[in-house]
């Protein structure tokens, strides 16, 4: 309720600005996201194999925040076509979710293939087609079969293989159909994340060492499948191949030498560490990450950079492996140098450590409800102007961005933020950034990671106390709708949702009306009466 009348105050209150005249060009094309693990549940179902997901949270309670798992998560694996509804509803173009590796290859490994899997996308692909939907499918977002961790997961050189095997299984089934594929969904977050730190499964907290061998590995396993795929399948399937990389825009805290520097160094330790291989004319690591890794582990007594080398054959065969940029970002941080070798900042040695940027937060920059996300829209403006920089300006799609906000339907702050990053968006296409299309994340809130159910990302609200986890438009919802069927933003259209839905209470759009009448009543008195 509390939303309800901040976002009536709001909108009196000078927030209604004039709708702006730009619009989104017609090739430009809007989608939804979501992940495997996030949304499917049947965690066992019909023979799905465990994932690294699943034998994390069961057997770490602890480590999620609201001890939850994603075992029924949002019941995508039943209530896939109420999805498809929702999807439609938005009247997006394009829908992006990704394959749960176990369960079309329980154990991970080729020699078996588990048909219901196979046919739940299917299903799901057809669905999609039916209504109308593109499907852009990401082959890893993070769950990786738990028998291929039990060899090394992503340590071992023979992963590789392992996805190739996989990647070749999903060509075969669904590439007919399916015209946009993604190797990775966030390969910085996978191993500073998964090996580097005990973030996401399985937690081995190995930093400085770890995350680059996990890196190495990814980016040969992700030039592999993209070779499979222009090689065995592009021609007659015809779709485009990429990988999505997660960044947050680094402002640099002065514009000192050193601090401006300090940006540059987080950007490329971030983004560049797997944008320069692939994206770049010279290919390789950036420069900077080959030099200031090898001179730290020098000093640190290693016999060789933690950071591993590719020979010229392999620099050759990952170089240009992707038909676009896809970009991942939610938020932005402030850089300052580190010139202390031995801050207590830094866990040593480390990817953070070696990057030379202590970085901060703005205490001036607007927070969101989850609180590491500020908003500040000039972030993702700015983000597409550096690869538009550094990578030859490739053709670019923002393949996820969004805000995790309290539970509801009134969600006038992911309205904000929808308007504020799609405006940067806009920006950066004046700019002459090549962007193609933007993909808001995500589709309905869900399995938050570490955070469990805590944070949520939705467009639709799910009611996950409800056995079939019923699903609720919220006010970004119809605002994102209006922005892809106007192809305009309107800051001044704040709609109601069809049901108000405040800290797990329902009411009904009723009483929402109610509120709303007296609310105009009360306005309509001012004016005649000019209080
Ligand atoms: C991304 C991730 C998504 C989602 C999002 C919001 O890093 O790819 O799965 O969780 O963050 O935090």
């Amino acid at each position: 309720m509390f939303r309800l009348i901040v976002v009536l105050i709001w909108s009196v209150a000078g927030g209604l600005s004039a709708e702006s005249e730009r619009t989104f060009p017609p090739g430009f094309k809007f989608g939804v996201g979501t992940s495997s693990y996030q949304i499917e549940g049947g965690w066992n179902a019909d023979g799905k194999g465990e994932s690294i997901w699943d034998r994390f949270t069961h057997q770490h309670p602890e480590k999620i925040e609201d001890r939850s798992t994603g075992d029924t998560a949002c019941d995508s694996y039943h209530q896939w076509r109420r999805d498809v509804e929702m999807i439609k509803e938005l009247g997006v173009d394009i829908y992006r979710f990704s394959i749960a590796w176990a369960r079309i290859m329980p154990s991970g490994l080729s020699n078996r293939v588990n048909e219901k899997g196979i046919q739940y996308y299917n299903d799901l692909i057809d669905g999609l087609l039916q209504a109308g939907i593109t499907p852009a499918v990401t082959l890893y977002h993070f769950d990786l079969p738990q028998r291929l961790e039990d060899l090394g997961g992503w340590l071992t050189p023979d992963i590789v293989q392992h996805f190739l095997d996989y990647a070749n299984v999903a060509f075969e089934n669904y590439g007919d159909r399916v015209q946009m594929w993604t190797t990775f969904n966030e390969p910085w977050y996978i191993c500073e994340s998964s090996y580097g730190t005990d973030g996401l499964a399985p937690a081995l907290n190995f930093p400085g060492v770890a995350d680059y061998v996990c890196g190495h590995n990814i980016l040969k396993a992700h030039a592999e499948v993209v070779h499979l795929y222009r090689e065995k399948y592009q021609t007659q399937q015809k779709g485009i191949i990429g990988i999505s990389l997660d960044a947050r825009w680094v402002e640099p805290a002065s514009d000192s030498f050193d601090d401006l520097e300090a940006s540059e160094w987080s950007l490329q330790f971030n983004m560049g560490w797997f944008g320069h291989p692939i994206f770049s004319a010279e290919g390789d690591y950036p420069q900077i990450m080959k030099d200031r890794i090898g001179n730290l582990s020098a000093e640190q007594g290693f016999k060789r950079s933690r950071l591993p080398s590719f020979t010229e054959a392999e620099i050759e065969r990952i170089k240009g492996t992707s038909d676009f940029f896809g970009l991942n970002t939610y938020t932005l941080r402030l850089a300052s140098k580190n010139d202390e070798q031995n801050s207590a900042n830094f866990e040593i040695p480390s990817n953070d450590h070696d990057a030379g940027a202590v970085l901060t937060i703005d205490p001036e920059w607007p927070s969101a409800d989850t609180d590491w996300i500020k908003i500040v829209p000039s972030g993702l403006k700015n983000l597409l102007n550096w690869v538009k920089k550094e990578f030859d300006n490739s053709p670019t799609w923002v393949t996820e961005n969004g805000v995790g906000t309290a539970v509801g339907t009134v969600d006038l702050q992911r309205v904000q933020y929808y308007n504020g990053y799609l405006n940067a968006v806009l920006d950066a296409m004046e700019d002459g950034c090549d962007v193609r299309g933007y993909m808001a994340w995500s589709l309905m809130d869900n399995f938050e990671w570490r955070a469990g159910y805590t944070s949520k990302f939705g467009l639709f609200h799910v009611d996950f106390n409800d056995p079939n986890r019923k699903r609720y438009g919220k006010m970004s919802a119809k605002v994102y709708k209006r922005i892809i069927e106007t192809r305009k933003i309107d800051e001044s259209y704040l709609p109601q949702p069809d049901v108000v839905i405040s800290e797990a209470r329902i009411h009904s759009s009723f009483s929402l009306s109610i509120i709303l009448g007296l609310f105009a009543v009360f306005l309509l008195s001012c004016l005649i009466f000019k209080v």
